[in-house]
C-alpha cells in the first residue's frame, strides 16, 4: 500500500503539497503532435473547489494542456495525477468515468441531433450522481424551451451552453473550460460565466481557459500564464499586476 493509501499515489517530495491536497497535478507535462513539443515540462496544480484560469496568446498551447488532461492527448502516466492517483494515458472514456468533463474550443455540438440527444451524450461513460437533462434546464432554462430544436438551430450562447450542460451530465468534479466565451456577445458571456459561478459555488472545480485576462482574472483564484508551451507566470489572480500578466503573455 503507498503512504496515501491508493494505488499509483506516492510520497510527496519535501516542499511538495501532499497529493491529497490537490485535486489534479502535472509533472513536467509535455505534449507533441508528430515532431512538434507543443507543451514542454508543464507543472499545474488544481486544488479541491478552485477555478484555475488559463492564459497565453493564440497558440500557446492553451488547448493542447486541456486535451491532454482530458485524456485525447497521450502523456505518461506519471504526469497526469488526479485526486492522487496516476492517470497520464487513460482513454478519454475512463477519465470521464474518474470525474474530469471537457467543454471543448468550438463547442463540437453533433449537427445533425436535437439540444437533448446532444446533452445526452454526454451521460456516456458519466459517473454517479445528480446531473440529467432537467438539471440542466434548471440551469439553462432556455435549453427546456429548445430541447428539440438541431444544435445548430441554436445561437452561439445556446450552443455553449449545450456545451456544458453535456460536460455536467457526465457528473464531473472537474471541469475543463475552452474558450467559453469566444465569438460571444458580451451579455452572453455574462450569462454563462454567472451559471459557471453557481456550479462552483456547489463546490464544483474548474480550470477556464480564456483570451479575455480581465473575464480569467475576476473568475478565477489563480491564474496561470503559458508562453509557447510552457507556464511564463502563476500566481493569485488579485496578486498579479496587469504588468506582469502583459509581460508573460507576449514575452516582453
Ligand atoms: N492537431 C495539431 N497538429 C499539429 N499542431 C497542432 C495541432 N493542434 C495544435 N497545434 C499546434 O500546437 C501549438 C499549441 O496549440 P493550441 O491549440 O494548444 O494553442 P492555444 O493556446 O489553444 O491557441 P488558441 O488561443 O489559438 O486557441 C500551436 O503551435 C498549434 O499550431
Ligand atoms: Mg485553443
Amino acid at each position: 500500500m503507498t503512504p496515501q493509501g491508493r494505488p499509483g499515489a506516492r510520497a510527496p517530495a519535501a516542499g511538495e503539497r501532499p497529493a491529497a491536497a490537490l485535486l489534479l497535478r502535472t509533472r513536467r507535462l509535455d505534449a507533441f503532435y508528430g515532431d512538434y513539443q507543443a507543451l514542454a515540462g508543464i507543472d499545474f496544480e488544481v486544488r479541491p473547489g478552485e477555478v484555475v484560469g488559463v492564459i497565453g496568446a493564440n497558440g500557446a498551447g492553451k488547448t493542447t494542456l486541456l486535451r491532454t488532461l482530458a485524456g485525447l492527448l497521450p502523456c505518461p502516466r506519471a504526469a497526469l495525477e488526479f485526486q492522487g492517483r496516476s492517470i497520464g494515458g487513460l482513454p478519454a472514456n475512463r477519465i470521464v468515468a474518474l470525474g474530469i468533463a471537457l467543454v471543448p474550443e468550438g463547442r463540437r455540438l453533433f449537427p445533425s441531433l436535437s439540444v437533448e440527444e446532444n446533452l445526452r451524450i454526454g451521460a456516456f461513460a458519466r459517473r454517479p450522481g445528480d446531473w440529467n437533462v432537467g438539471r440542466v434546464y434548471e440551469l439553462f432554462p432556455v435549453l427546456g424551451e429548445r430541447r428539440r430544436a438541431g444544435a445548430t438551430d441554436l445561437s452561439g450562447g445556446q450552443q455553449q451552453m449545450v456545451a456544458i450542460g453535456r460536460a455536467l451530465m457526465s457528473n464531473p468534479s472537474l471541469l475543463l473550460c475552452d474558450e467559453l466565451s469566444l465569438g460571444l456577445a458580451p451579455v452572453v458571456v455574462r450569462d454563462i460565466y454567472a451559471a459557471l459561478a453557481k456550479l462552483t459555488a456547489q463546490g464544483l472545480s474548474a480550470v477556464i481557459v480564456e483570451q479575455d485576462v480581465a473575464l480569467a482574472r475576476s473568475t478565477a483564484a489563480r491564474l496561470y500564464c503559458i508562453q509557447e508551451g510552457r507556464v511564463s507566470l502563476e500566481g493569485d489572480a488579485a496578486s498579479l499586476t496587469r504588468e506582469r500578466i502583459a509581460r508573460a503573455y507576449f514575452g516582453i
